[in-house]
């Protein structure tokens, strides 16, 4: 399966997860459109592009389930959460209810601007290993407050990969009377995603991950009743635009000055990728391939899984602690020695080893690593078994 992607053949490629990785396919489809504009920026850029965008808007939407214009389309999920937590006004004193296994660049952002109204981000803490669904949801709602306006939660975290019970979190905080916001990064291609049952009032989900689309083209999705409050991050033509055939919502967030969109445009050629290949059959062999190998891990760290071993819990991603002082020269040995690439990451004081599981890996990956972990601890002082 590796030729049907661009990657470095002489790298065990174990992090599928930070940035995925774009299938010849669908970068040419990519390339296919800048070609297309270039032949006539102006036409592509004013007309015909606005047409495509609506094509890609309804393919996507047709994927997560949801109506095409609830969504428009971010460069990235961190812009989209940028623009959610700038116009989501809080009092002083408010709370946005969150987790403390949050992706770090977005606990900034919340921290940013949290501070900025006099409002408070708070990470509640989650125990680890979680024992089941009831105690994650339950330790969740200990961080509730009755300042608590806004949740904020991933629904696959990053450096722990564990799959969160949002859909629940979500019918509760409705029920609490809360705005409701899902990170959703990892989530398209990766697991089922259907919008019309997880009832977030905002989602945002990377296509450039596991849909494999080429990097910046992520959606950002508003139930109907919330899109009113979303100001635009970047004031620009849309804005107050008043165009009679499209919404308010698409005008605001999609036009933000001249721009190479043709990202955005290879939604349908992934969707059409992954039904051509099967990818839904594809990713359940990784999910239980990932639940065969890890153990393995998990043995020679000495370590438990971060929750219960099965496909409530993991995709194909699994985190395992790692002991280690020097993580970030334990990854580059792992890449420059053994050219395994692979992800070492800080949750808290805590390290974790993350594998990510796609199409093209086998179980000579896992069995590969190991050897690799072996070999440094026994000629390094950089890790400890
Ligand atoms: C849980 C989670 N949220 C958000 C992001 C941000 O993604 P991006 O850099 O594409 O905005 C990531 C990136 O890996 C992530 O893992």
């Amino acid at each position: 399966m590796k030729d049907l992607f661009l990657l470095n053949r002489d790298v065990t490629y174990l992090n599928f997860g930070s940035f995925g990785a774009c299938p010849k396919e669908i970068f040419d489809d990519y390339i296919k459109w800048q070609y297309l504009l270039e032949s006539d920026p102006v036409q592509f850029i004013t007309v015909d592009g606005i047409d495509h965008l609506k094509k890609s808007a309804i393919s996507l939407a047709k994927y997560i389930n949801c109506n095409y214009q609830d969504l428009v389309f971010v460069s990235n999920p961190t812009y989209a959460v940028n623009l959610l937590a700038k116009n989501i006004s809080l009092s002083l004193n408010d709370e946005v209810l969150s987790t403390n296994l949050e992706y770090g660049a977005l606990d900034r952002t919340w921290n940013y601007y949290c501070k900025k109204q006099g409002a408070k981000y708070v990470a509640q803490p989650i125990s680890l290993p979680i024992a089941s669904k009831e105690q994650f949801i339950e330790e969740f709602w200990k961080g509730f407050s009755e300042n608590t306006k806004v949740v904020f939660i991933s629904q696959i975290t990053s450096t722990t990969g564990l799959i969160l019970p949002v859909k629940e979190i979500c019918e509760e905080a409705k029920k609490r009377g809360l705005i409701t916001i899902v990170d959703g990064a990892h989530v398209p291609g990766h697991i089922n995603l259907d919008l019309s049952k997880l009832k977030a009032d905002f989602y945002t989900g990377a296509c450039h991950k596991w849909m494999m689309t080429p990097k910046g083209c992520s959606f950002l999705y508003a139930k109907p009743e919330f899109q009113h409050m979303l100001e635009p991050l970047i004031i620009s033509w849309g804005y107050e635009s008043d165009n009679p055939s499209s919404s308010k919502f698409f005008d605001y967030h999609q036009f933000n000055g001249t721009r190479d969109f043709s990202a955005f445009l290879t939604v349908p050629k992934a969707v059409e990728f992954m039904n051509k290949h099967d990818w839904k059959s594809i990713s359940s062999r990784c999910k239980s391939s990932l639940l065969n190998q890890a153990p393995k891990l998990f043995d020679l760290l000495n370590v438990e899984p971060l929750a219960p071993l099965t496909n409530e819990f993991f995709g194909q991603l699994c985190s395992v602690e790692i002991n280690t002082n020097f993580p970030e020269k334990l990854k580059q040995l792992l890449f420059e020695k053994h050219k395994i690439e692979i992800p070492i990451m800080l949750q808290g004081h805590k390290k974790y080893i993350r594998i990510s599981y796609q199409a093209f890996n086998e179980i000579r990956d896992t069995e590969y690593l190991i050897y690799s972990l072996k070999d440094i601890a026994s000629t390094t002082r950089l890790l400890t078994i």
